[in-house]
């Protein structure tokens, strides 16, 4: 067993780092509050390869492993967890689904410019009535012959209203449950494709969320992803890596508020010392780094899996939801850390706090994730 990350891991963790601290820090408390999406950054993100990391290179990705995406995320994720949910869901769900089960034709035409950041991607499964019941799609896409016509809502679209490609998940026959479900490349700008009010968050509040509206749009053929039928697994193999990239994201908010905590208590001085020098403090700083620690490996571990080639289901799921968990409960305490600056926006640590509490709840909520443990460990 090797614990040690190579050369170009350190390297490519460096560049990550390196941009978050010179070009996502600044403006990151104005974007928040004024819920700005950072479009300069996602391109300059592109033309740093973040927004096709795993991609093969002959689709314009960077062509590297899952473990450097781990990297790149958390580092990203300390600083700003709005530009990371952009780079994750651009990453995982809509780059990988399009290079693991489309065409080549849908490769060349999408996945080229959804690697570099030319095109921005969004993902489209839940609905009002259908969120962590994903096989309950209302959205219908019948077939017309030469094409497919989607009628419905999807609600809380991340990238929402920013991406030029939509992978939609619609119910194409009822009666055939999850069978009858089917995935689709929906282009922005389609006839009868709407996109709905913004929605107003507690946290990552710079990505953009939206609720889409579909009427009558028609979808060529050759835009459904994979055989007839295979959409409900194509969304829970998706969802798989998705997790392993909102795990990395939940261990990036925990490790950011765990440094900003750590650094303060060395500088914050009370009762005549540094409050680093109370055992109430260093414990506190103690017990945090070790389920941040913990929870990086586990995280570490699923995107080991996915490079191996192994079955991730399981372990992604491990992932994230014990680095969410962390992420939520380190939060809190670097807020505590911080006393009356930890409720002030300049401190950074109230933010990563609000923003912690969606990594429990998107790609699939910690009920969810034990839904697929559960029934994963019960086959063993
Ligand atoms: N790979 C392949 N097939 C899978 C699979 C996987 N990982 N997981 C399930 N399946 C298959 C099953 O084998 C089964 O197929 P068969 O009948 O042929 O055996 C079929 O899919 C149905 O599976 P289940 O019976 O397990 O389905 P279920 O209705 O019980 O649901 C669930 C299981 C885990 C709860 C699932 O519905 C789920 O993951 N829900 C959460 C959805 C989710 O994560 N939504 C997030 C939206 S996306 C998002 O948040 C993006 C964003 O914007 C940030």
């Amino acid at each position: 067993m090797d614990f040690s990350l190579t050369e170009e891991h350190l390297l490519i963790r460096d560049a990550a780092r390196d941009f978050a601290r010179t070009e996502l820090a600044p403006g990151v408390i104005e974007r928040d509050e004024k819920q700005v999406f950072p479009q300069e950054l996602v391109k300059k993100m592109g033309e740093l390869g973040f927004m096709g990391i795993m991609v093969d290179p002959k689709y314009g990705g960077s062509g590297m492993d899952a473990i450097s995406y781990v990297l790149i995320m958390e580092e990203l994720s300390k600083v700003d967890a709005s530009a990371s949910v952009i780079v994750s869901v651009n990453n995982s769900l809509v780059c990988y689904g399009i290079e693991a089960y489309g065409t080549e034709v849908q490769k060349q035409k999408y996945l080229t410019k959804l690697a570099t950041g030319e095109y921005v991607g969004a993902f489209c499964l839940s609905e009002p009535e259908a969120g962590s019941d994903a096989t309950s799609q209302r959205t219908t896409a019948i077939d017309m012959g030469d094409h497919y016509l989607l009628n419905g809502t999807k609600n809380w679209i991340t990238n929402g209203g920013r991406s030029d490609v939509y992978l939609v998940i619609a119910q194409t026959d009822r009666e055939k449950g999850h069978r009858g479900i089917n995935a689709f490349i929906v282009e922005k700008g389609m006839p009868g494709f709407d996109i709905g009010p913004k929605e107003d968050k507690l946290g990552i509040r710079g990505s953009d969320t939206h609720t889409l509206q579909f009427n009558d749009v028609k979808i060529p053929k050759e835009n459904r992803i994979g055989e007839d039928g295979f959409g409900f697994k194509f969304a829970m193999k998706t969802l798989s890596g998705g997790r392993i990239g909102i795990a990395s994201q939940a261990l990036g908010i925990a490790s950011g508020a765990y440094e900003l905590a750590k650094e303060y208590a060395k500088v914050r001085k009370a009762f005549g010392t540094e409050i680093s020098n109370h055992q109430a403090i260093a414990f506190k700083l103690a017990d945090m780094y070790t389920e941040i620690e913990a929870a990086r490996y586990l995280v570490m571990k699923a995107a080991w899996d996915k490079d191996q080639g192994n079955n991730y289901d399981r372990s992604s799921a491990v992932a994230k939801l014990y680095a969410s968990k962390v992420a939520m409960e380190q939060t809190v305490e670097a807020v505590q850390i911080h006393g009356g600056n930890g409720f002030v926006k300049e401190y950074h640590v109230e933010r990563l706090m609000r923003d912690a509490k969606i990594t429990q709840i998107y790609e699939g909520t910690s009920e969810v994730q034990k839904i697929v443990i559960s029934r994963s460990v019960l086959k063993d």
